[in-house]
């Protein structure tokens, strides 16, 4: 008789571990993630157990009324190097301090929340407490990263070469986004985030976040009542930063 469990019982043991470790509650992950699986249950776990709705057990706990620099500390802090070496690299470019914090912010949606069209999610989690001009950098930057600019030092990555291949060619949204953003009058302000965005970054140079304390204070509106309980059009996206893995 084989000992060897079989796919099922390793999934009924997944399960079991993973309720020991979360207090008796599932954790479900966002359906999207479960689409490219072939998942379409939507309902409670077969064995009617409950589900994960509060803090996750397995995330590093929040300040009851976070700021910016909680959720880079407790929740982007695996992957933030990328942010940090960019707006680094600003500050010594001699960029404004409102761009030294758009180069911090331009890939958060990649860092915490989305890859996918990240430029339009991050510009969407910081418009409300950041300068117009900062969200707009951030949302085009999104599409400005696939087309070369000489006259300010900007060439189509290599890493885009190997990332999508050498016939990789731009979506028409994206294409139709950079011929609006090229005439728009913070077009160079877009193309400063991807002139100091490191494409090839030092996994041993290391910046840390105290070094944009001041930037962070003087240019991004803190509310308060912390992110993600304060009323703006975007609150709703920090609270699911905090709590990722609720179940509704
Ligand atoms: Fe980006
Ligand atoms: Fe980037």
């Amino acid at each position: 008789m084989s000992t060897v469990p079989s796919s099922s019982e390793r999934a009924d043991a997944l399960e079991h571990r993973q309720m020991r470790e979360l207090g008796e509650r599932v954790v479900v992950k966002s359906f999207f993630y479960h689409l490219a699986d072939g998942e379409r249950t939507l309902g409670p776990s077969p064995r009617g157990s409950r589900l994960l709705m509060g803090d996750d057990p397995r995330l590093p706990p929040m300040p009851e009324k976070p700021t910016l620099l909680d959720f880079f500390r407790l929740r982007f802090a695996p992957t933030q190097a990328h942010l940090l070496q960019s707006a680094n690299l600003a500050q010594k470019n001699g960029l404004p301090e409102k761009m030294v914090l758009a180069c911090l912010l331009h890939d958060i949606a990649v860092v915490g929340f989305i890859r996918a069209d990240h430029g339009y999610w991050g510009a969407q989690l910081v418009e409300p407490y950041v300068d117009e001009e900062v969200s707009w950098a951030i949302r085009m930057h999104q599409a400005l990263r696939f087309f070369p600019d000489e006259s300010a030092g900007y060439e189509y990555p290599e890493l885009y070469r190997t990332m999508f291949g050498e016939d990789y060619r731009p979506e028409p949204y994206i294409v139709a986004e950079y011929e609006r953003a090229k005439k728009h009058r913070w077009y160079m302000s877009a193309r400063m985030i991807c002139v100091n965005d490191l494409y090839s970054f030092d996994p041993d140079m290391e910046v840390e976040l105290d070094q944009f304390e001041d930037v962070v204070g003087r240019h991004f509106r803190q509310p308060l009542e912390g992110l993600g309980n304060d009323d703006t059009p975007a609150s709703h996206m920090w609270r699911t930063l905090r709590r990722p893995c609720n179940a509704l």
